[in-house]
């Protein structure tokens, strides 16, 4: 069994970004997000001080705006579009979940698909349907990246996702089809959830349930991504039973320490993506 070390790889993968940021500044060019936070939700503005920090640690110039929680739709679309119009802003991010009564639909729709580093827009989110990638919502990426940096083979796989939210397990669904592997999507409503993830080579899950999948639930062998994260007595814990797993699995990601810190460092990723993609577009 090896532990994939998410803090290693997402520290790699934040230092490229430094450097991309570094080399677009010699071309006079700032890479600019604008975060969007709106109520009082204090994981949410945990999370938005983060993606902040992050941006600064590698030079990224980052515009926070807040919202009270009973703000209207129409004055957020109004600064959605004024960001979508300003060119030294490359990404918006709104951050989610917004409180109700808010359409979070119809807000996310409004950011224009090429400001879209969060990849919630349906025209991106239609792109990795159809297979032609371009902004992959941040969590799936890392996923992704974890296991292509492992070397893990997805041709012809057999992986099982435990969620199906338009965040996590659909957009990953999409990314590892796109990659020839076969793919089972579980969720709440899933009878006899042993018996898929017992089939997966690959198991990634994203329940929000501590220990819900247990060493009996594990085939010999397989490679365990645990997206979960939920704040227990005993700290913040993942969805995998991990001491136990651990003995079963051949490669198996920790809580903390695993794919979390990925998330951030595909934000960075795609805000650099989207900068050299406006400049490279307004210059042609
Ligand atoms: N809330 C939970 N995950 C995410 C994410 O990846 N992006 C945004 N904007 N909000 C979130």
């Amino acid at each position: 069994m090896a532990i994939i070390d998410g803090r290693r790889i997402s520290a790699e993968i934040t230092e490229r970004a430094k450097r991309e940021v570094e080399e677009l500044k010699k071309d006079g060019i700032e890479a600019g997000l604008a975060t969007v936070l709106v109520g009082d939700d204090p994981a949410s503005r945990l999370y938005v001080k983060l993606k902040g920090r992050a941006c600064d640690s590698v030079g990224i110039r980052s515009e926070r705006y807040e919202f009270p929680g009973d703000a209207k739709e129409a004055e957020i679309i109004k600064l959605i579009d004024e960001l979508n119009s300003r060119d030294s802003i490359h990404g918006i991010l709104v951050q989610l979940p917004l409180p109700k009564p808010l359409d979070s639909r119809r807000i996310m729709n409004e950011i224009s698909p090429d400001k879209d580093v969060d990849g919630f827009n349906p025209v991106n989110m239609g792109r990795l349907l159809i297979g032609s990638e371009r902004f992959i919502p941040c969590t799936p990426k890392g996923v992704i990246r974890m296991l292509e940096h492992e070397g893990v083979e997805l041709d012809g796989k057999n992986c099982v996702i435990v969620n199906h939210s338009p965040v996590v397990g659909k957009p990953l669904a999409m990314l590892l089809l796109n990659r020839d592997a076969t793919v089972s999507v579980c969720h709440v409503k899933t009878r006899d959830l042993g018996k898929f993830t017992r089939e997966a080579e690959i198991l990634i899950v994203a329940a929000g349930v501590p220990a819900l999948i247990k060493a009996d639930m594990v085939r010999k062998g397989a490679v365990v991504i645990d997206v979960g994260i939920s704040r227990t007595k005993d700290g913040i814990v993942g969805d995998v039973d991990f001491d136990a797993v651990k003995e079963k699995a051949s490669l198996i990601t920790p809580v903390p320490g695993g794919v979390g810190p990925m998330t951030i460092a595909m934000l960075l990723e795609n805000t650099v993506m989207a900068a050299k993609q406006q400049i490279y577009t307004q210059s042609v």
